[in-house]
């Protein structure tokens, strides 16, 4: 069928190829280049689901409110459904001619229904169509990362309480610092993506108000009840400003800020696996499952998925960036750039569900090597601050002088290429008289890490404790 049969048989009148759902006063369809640019229907195909619960919502109320009668809302509902199963059952074809998923729905609610469907956009226009159907589903996808979210902390903690025992360097600069426990490592990024999950929460609550009925941008003068459309589709309360409701995306820059903090998280822990699994390090082994080999060097096992993750984060954040700076230009109200608002919010989503879910494989699969861990800790005296502390502890010695002292020890066992633990009381006293052998309780690594008890410390029974407490706070199960 050519596009002017479509237009005829659809609406019955021929406006030679001007456009069916607005074009009246139009007497020629647009260049093939303005079809190409103006259109957006290949990529918000995919609110149809929230396109056509809102009009459903919409018509609902309409026919409450007697704006139309109930014959017509009880069609275009039939409609409605009809177009919804076409689409889920692939049997929907969606034209580039009509530019949106609007007015593709409610062109074919027109072919199928007749005249009740051109009833159905009454008191509202495609500005807070749109901005429904995008809270609608962005609403839905919070709610999935979520759970993925979940997912990944649960995979942490579970790592965490199984190696609450196993020391390995703690470090700041990438240099060695102190003795912590792997568990320990792993409970720092379930507190960081339960920041995340709260900042998601937050911005969904934000978001749940109905722009739906502030139509084009002023309201409108027909009787109709934001509230009843709002409560129907979920949403706590219309929003309160009509010229707000269509110019906003505030709520979409949160999600993708939100989102570009969480990838930095997600991208920050999959530099760390790399490095973990790195032949310098070999602290943790990672499944086939997670790894890839190379093609040539038959020896490789290639950390492909932690780089993944680590790479994509570059996407969500560009996403947040594509969105602002197309925003802040904008004078109120909409304004056809606001279409562009769609692939960089649907890519984020995309890639961060693919990121959390990638992670929490990568972490549930983690194989650690604790005896490499410990190992490492025989370099770089990561039991110099527990020299410090006993010196203040068991001789009164201000902190100051105890760090000084302590730097001498390192300084001769830096010279005599041993641990600190493997000096002579001789050594120690050659450095400060008054050291007694005491001072070896404190020296080891395990010694070390056990006495970490402070509040959110890495003593392995703290680690325990602090498993079972995020798993609590974090609703984990
Ligand atoms: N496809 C449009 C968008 O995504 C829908 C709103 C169109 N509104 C308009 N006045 N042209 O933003």
């Amino acid at each position: 069928m050519t596009k002017q049969a479509r237009n005829q048989s659809q609406t019955g009148h021929n406006m030679a190829g001007a456009n069916q759902m607005w074009g009246g006063r139009f007497s020629a369809g647009p260049a093939e280049i303005m079809e190409r640019i103006n259109a957006s229907i290949d990529f918000d195909q995919r609110l149809y689901r929230q396109d056509i619960e809102g009009s459903k919502a919409h018509a609902a109320m309409l026919a409450a409110q007697g704006v139309i009668d109930a014959e017509d809302a009880a069609e275009i509902t039939r409609g409605l459904d009809l177009v919804l199963a076409e689409i889920e059952e692939g049997r929907f074809s969606f034209d580039r001619a009509l530019e949106d998923i609007h007015m593709n729905v409610e062109a074919r609610l027109r072919a199928l229904i007749g005249d009740p469907a051109g009833r159905l956009h009454t008191g509202r226009s495609r500005n807070d169509q749109v901005a429904t159907d995008i809270r609608l589903w962005l609403r839905e996808m919070i709610d999935g990362l979520d759970g993925a979210m979940a997912d990944l902390q649960r995979a942490l903690v579970d790592q965490a309480e199984r190696w609450a025992d196993a020391v390995m360097p703690g470090y700041t600069h990438l240099q060695t610092a102190q003795p912590v426990t792997f568990g320990h490592h792993l409970l720092a990024y379930v507190e960081m993506i339960g920041r995340d999950r709260g900042r998601f929460a937050d911005c969904r609550k934000r978001l749940n108000e109905s722009p739906l009925g502030a139509a084009a941008l002023a309201g409108t003068s027909f009787p109709i009840d934001r509230h009843a459309t709002a409560r129907a589709l979920g949403f706590d309360r219309p929003t309160a400003n009509s010229m707000d409701s269509v110019a906003s995306r505030d709520f979409a820059l949160e999600f993708l800020a939100a989102g570009s903090i969480a990838a930095v998280h997600l991208s920050r822990l999959a530099e760390e696996i790399v490095i973990w699994a790195s032949d310098r390090f070999r602290f943790v082994r990672l499944s086939d499952a997670f790894s890839t080999g190379s093609s040539i060097m038959p020896q490789k096992r290639n950390p492909d998925a932690a780089e993944l993750v680590r790479g994509k984060a570059g996407r969500v954040i560009g996403a947040f960036n594509a969105l602002a700076i197309m925003m802040k230009g904008l004078p109120m109200t909409y304004g056809k750039d606001m279409q562009e608002d769609k692939e960089p919010l649907f890519d984020a989503v995309d890639t961060l569900s693919l990121m959390v879910q990638a992670t929490a494989g990568m972490t549930a699969d983690l194989k650690p090597r604790p005896d490499v861990m410990r190992a490492a800790l025989a370099d770089g005296f990561p039991t110099a601050t527990d020299l410090a502390d006993w010196l203040v502890r068991a001789l009164g010695t201000p902190f100051r002088d105890a760090h000084h002292i302590t730097g001498q020890v390192v300084a001769l066992a830096e010279q005599r290429g041993v641990d600190l633990a493997d000096l002579s009381l001789n050594d120690l006293q050659g450095v400060d008289p008054r050291i007694t052998d005491d001072v070896f309780s404190v020296l080891s690594v395990d010694a070390s890490v056990a006495s970490r008890t402070s509040f959110g410390g890495t003593a392995p029974d703290n680690v325990r404790q602090a498993a079972r407490d995020a798993r609590t706070r974090f609703g984990l199960g």
